[in-house]
């Protein structure tokens, strides 16, 4: 069976998006999914292509146990027809998917992360690259959170296929 295909977007793709693409391959991995799925992530912007994940990440990230080997690039249009789902990590980011997006249905296809949180108190995966270890470490923990709801979703969404 095909993958279950999930792109994950932030604006630089060197911190959040490749956070939360590590955080959901390993509850992915925890749950028995992680045939099932293909895990993606990029930028809305281009200024990193090619670049490792921020240093802060992978510190953050490599302190809490998560693997990552990451080379940041942009997304692309095309990935909207490649894509079961795309998953926006704040509003900025999923206006300008929706600008990119070729139709209507497709872009309902964009969500946000944290409309998978059971009870957010904001919609946004904050931006932390102005931020120090504690945003790091705060940002973690959302993504957490947030990747624990998705993935009851795309288990859902797997089975119900
Ligand atoms: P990200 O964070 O979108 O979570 O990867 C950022 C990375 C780089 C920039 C902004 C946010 N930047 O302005 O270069």
């Amino acid at each position: 069976m095909t993958p279950y295909r999930v792109q994950l977007v932030c604006l630089g793709n060197i911190c959040r998006s490749p956070m939360a693409e590590s955080v959901l391959r390993r509850q992915a991995d925890a749950a028995g999914l992680r045939r099932q799925l293909a895990i993606d992530s990029a930028g809305t912007g281009g200024w990193h292509v090619g670049d490792p994940a921020d240093r802060r990440a992978r510190a953050v990230l490599s302190q809490h146990g998560y693997a990552l080997d990451h080379a940041a690039k942009q997304f692309q249009p095309a990935m909207f027809a490649d894509r079961d789902l795309v998953v926006a990590m704040d509003a900025e980011n999923l206006r300008d998917l929706r600008r990119l997006t070729p139709d209507k249905s497709t872009a309902g296809s964009v969500r946000l992360l944290r409309e998978f949180e059971p009870d957010p108190d904001s919609l946004d995966v904050p931006d932390p690259y102005y931020g120090g270890r504690e945003e790091f470490e705060g940002v973690l923990h959302t993504i957490e959170v947030a990747c624990t709801g998705l993935l009851g979703h795309l288990n859902d969404a797997i089975r119900s296929r």
